[in-house]
């Protein structure tokens, strides 16, 4: 995927191929572009959020790691896409630092927290695994989406390429999480289970999209 989007790359195709691109997710409700000019308008607080949101992602991958001790496969790439999360929060505190502006502390992120609670506890060890597995390929959805919203109505040159690719590495993740439910779990069963996350998501989503963080 990831190489067919840079074969695209620049191409008049850009417009159709990021509306597949979105397809791939099958997200129900896209993002009001009109969010991004909110975000423009404070990028101190985004970015400081956005730092934050890569740290939570680098913590998650390395959470799942200590559930995954018997599959040497799938430690290998959690361990990738953290060092991946850790390289993008680094991105963008160096951006943070380098414009002078203040890093401030982590921010409750409401959309997340609402995800967690649809997390299904109670059944066995492995619907567990797998559930988190969807957990985050969700945020890595809506990520990538922002991320594309971004890339697409911001002004700001350097941050307009810095979400671009991005982008494109959170959809790789998803795609990553999305097959490690599939490996762990009954093909029909994770597809079914994803389709109920969607749904869940583009509920909750529709209170969203209006403040300066991002998944606000
Ligand atoms: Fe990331
Ligand atoms: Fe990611």
């Amino acid at each position: 995927m990831l190489k067919i989007i840079k074969e695209h790359d620049g191409l008049k195709e850009n417009v159709y191929f990021y509306k597949k691109f979105l397809n791939m997710f099958k997200l129900k409700l896209l993002t009001d572009p009109r969010w991004a000019n909110i975000a423009e308008g404070n990028l101190e607080e985004i970015l400081t959020d956005h730092a934050w949101c890569e740290q939570k992602a680098a913590t998650n991958a390395i959470g799942l790691i200590t559930m995954l001790p018997e599959y040497p496969e799938i430690v290998t790439e959690l361990l990738a896409i953290a060092q991946e999360e850790l390289d993008h929060f680094n991105q963008v505190h160096e951006i943070i630092k380098r414009r002078g502006y203040t890093f401030g502390r982590t921010r409750k992120d409401d959309y997340v927290n609402q995800l967690v609670n649809f997390i299904q506890k109670g059944g066995d060890r492995n619907d567990l695994i797998i559930d988190k597995m969807l957990f985050a390929a969700m945020i890595e959805a809506r990520s990538c989406e922002r991320f594309k919203v971004l890339t697409e109505n911001i002004a700001d040159d350097e941050l307009k390429a810095f979400y671009k690719e991005l982008m494109i590495s959170e959809a790789n993740h998803y795609t990553t999480f999305i097959g490690f439910a599939r490996q762990l779990g009954n093909a029909e069963k994770v597809n079914k289970r994803w389709e109920e996350w969607l749904e869940y998501e583009a509920e909750i989503i529709k209170s969203y999209g209006k403040k300066e963080t991002i998944h606000g």
